[in-house]
């Protein structure tokens, strides 16, 4: 065998070896946990044959606690670049096999190689965490290559889109890099995030509980709103970041990848003329809207399991990717609230971000009122939400349904905050409040001079309710561009995202704004 053979086998045994991650034991007993391992998680997720792996031979550099006895090749994490739908990514997951996924320093120099890569190149990162938190042998080492990554995800923010996976223990500090992340998805049991654990918890506010009800994923998609997606199995999670990664662009330079529409533009949708029921304060299903109107009723929602009274989430018109948001009158009649606001804002601003026009379906009654909302702060949860629209500067359409009340109508996209094109169909109620909340006001004194004052105050009602319960105030003032057949709806979005496709818009030159947090 001549020496160069010699050599090629010796490399061919070392990456065989570097596969094996912390050998395979240790890959058992994460399968035996029901889990897939780093590699195999890549496989998954990206086009078949095009990971490129980085750093395979890399290794740690500590020897606190015998951790010179606990060498694998690469550390405990696998990086490189792929192609998902033929499109660049970079990538890292981390190996549970290997100590625990713990985080050394090495690993954030393999981490920090390739999120720098996919900064130059303009692609998307996606991160798959599976970590046992900070390698706690290397000590403050491992706390600055934290750092690295937090900062890496900061300046990436609203440059390349980044996407977090958790595919296990994901906890302490180390739950910062997918929160300053754009997208978050958890694993339904086999995952939690949280900053301190059922132990900490325990020792210092004496609550009993586990992992699972502390940070499972289930909490994080219903309660805290941490998670934007969860999944049963790990190849629905890699479906669905696949399916995410359809829909966005690779960088805030470019264009979402547009597909082919086989669904015609002008498609009228008759259901939608008879869709509102006559009494305005009954509720309605806003998913049929969002069903009708979108290329073949397809919608990929966001936080489907938060904040239900308002829904957000990506479609097509015409081919052309959208974020839509809506309000959802069948859960709280759609009011806004702490919640809703906040789920509102970060969508809106992601799509801003990465130049995705934004659809308001609007149809909301107000914000709402009490201490629960007051002491958490609704006024600057809310003014997120406003803020994150008015300073949005992609193509925006607002379609008011119905209601559109106060502060809650600035607020979603209306004309002032420069949304492009408002349309509003004729059942819109657009008015500083509802009737019998504005006649109360405005004619409670006086209805206590009248013989029978609930008759006064039900025609005070009708009264305002014919003047200021239709869209044609609005309309006449020029804040609505057109009142349209909801069954046209469709067609005048597409055609306005057509018509909007050139838009140029800047804000005033500054460092950053203060958006109200
Ligand atoms: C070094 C670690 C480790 C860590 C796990 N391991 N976590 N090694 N540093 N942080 C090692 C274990 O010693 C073990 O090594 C192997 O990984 C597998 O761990 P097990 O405990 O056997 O697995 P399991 O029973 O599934 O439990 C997983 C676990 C547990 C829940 C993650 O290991 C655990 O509680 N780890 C510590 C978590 C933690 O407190 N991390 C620090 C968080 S603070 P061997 O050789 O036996 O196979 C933090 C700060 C970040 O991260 C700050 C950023 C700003």
């Amino acid at each position: 065998m001549s020496k160069q053979i010699e050599k090629i086998k010796e490399l061919v045994a070392k990456r065989e070896k570097a596969r094996l991650g912390g050998g395979e034991a240790a890959i058992e007993k994460q399968h035996a946990r029901g889990k897939y391992t780093a590699r195999e998680r890549i496989e998954m997720l990206v086009d078949k044959g095009s990971f490129e792996e980085y750093d395979m031979f890399k290794l740690h550099r500590c020897h606190n606690f015998g951790m010179e006895k606990k060498q694998f090749l690469g550390d405990g994490v696998v990086a490189g670049s792929a192609t998902i739908d033929g499109r660049l990514v970079y990538l890292y997951a981390q190996d549970f096999t290997v100590n625990g996924g713990s985080l050394s320093e090495t690993m954030s120099q393999k981490i920090c190689k390739i999120m720098d890569m996919a900064m130059t190149m303009g692609a998307p990162v996606i991160c798959m965490n599976d970590s046992g938190g900070a390698r706690i042998q290397e000590g403050i080492c491992a706390l600055a290559g934290y750092g690295e990554i937090f900062e890496r995800n900061i300046l990436a923010s609203g440059v390349i889109p980044q996407i977090s996976g958790i595919f296990g223990p994901c906890a302490g500090g180390a739950v910062y890099s997918p929160a300053l992340t754009d997208f978050i998805l958890m694993m339904e049991n086999t995952s939690y995030m949280f900053l301190t654990g059922p132990k900490v918890v325990k020792t210092v506010t004496g609550e009993d509980i586990d992992s699972e009800h502390l940070g499972g994923a289930s909490v994080h998609a219903t309660k805290s709103g941490v998670t934007h997606f969860t999944a049963k199995t790990e190849e629905d999670a890699m479906a669905l970041i696949r399916k995410l990664l359809s829909y966005i662009p690779s960088n805030n330079t470019e264009e979402a990848p547009r597909v082919e529409c086989t669904d015609p533009i002008d498609r009228k949708e008759d259901s939608l003329n008879e869709l509102l029921p006559d009494n305005p304060n009954m509720a309605y299903d806003m998913y049929k809207v969002i069903n009708a109107i979108t290329d073949n009723g397809e919608f990929f929602e966001v936080q489907a399991n938060f904040a239900k009274n308002i829904i957000v989430g990506f479609a097509r018109f015409n081919g052309q990717s959208v974020g839509i948001v809506a309000n959802q009158p069948s859960c709280y009649a759609g009011v806004l609230d702490v919640n809703a606001s906040r789920k509102g804002a970060r969508f809106v601003r992601f799509c801003d971000a990465f130049n995705i026009p934004i659809v308001s379906l609007v149809d909301v009654p107000g914000f709402l009122p009490g201490t629960g909302q007051e002491y958490n702060a609704v006024i600057l949860h809310g003014a997120q939400l406003l803020y994150a629209y008015g300073e949005a500067t992609v193509p925006k359409i607002t379609v008011t349904l119905r209601k559109s009340y106060g502060g809650s109508h600035i607020v979603m996209g209306c004309k002032q905050l420069r949304a492009d094109l408002n349309f509003a169909w004729p059942t819109s109620e657009i008015a500083v409040m509802g009737a019998s909340g504005a006649v109360a006001v405005l004619c409670a004194k006086e209805a206590k001079t009248k013989e029978d004052p609930k008759a006064f105050l039900a025609e005070k009602e009708d009264e305002y309710t014919e003047m200021f319960a239709n869209p044609y105030q609005a309309a006449q003032y020029g804040y609505i561009d057109d009142v349209i057949e909801p069954r046209n709806t469709r067609f005048r979005i597409c055609r306005g995202l057509a018509q909007l496709a050139t838009k140029r818009q800047n804000l005033p030159a500054k460092k950053h704004g203060c958006m109200p947090m």
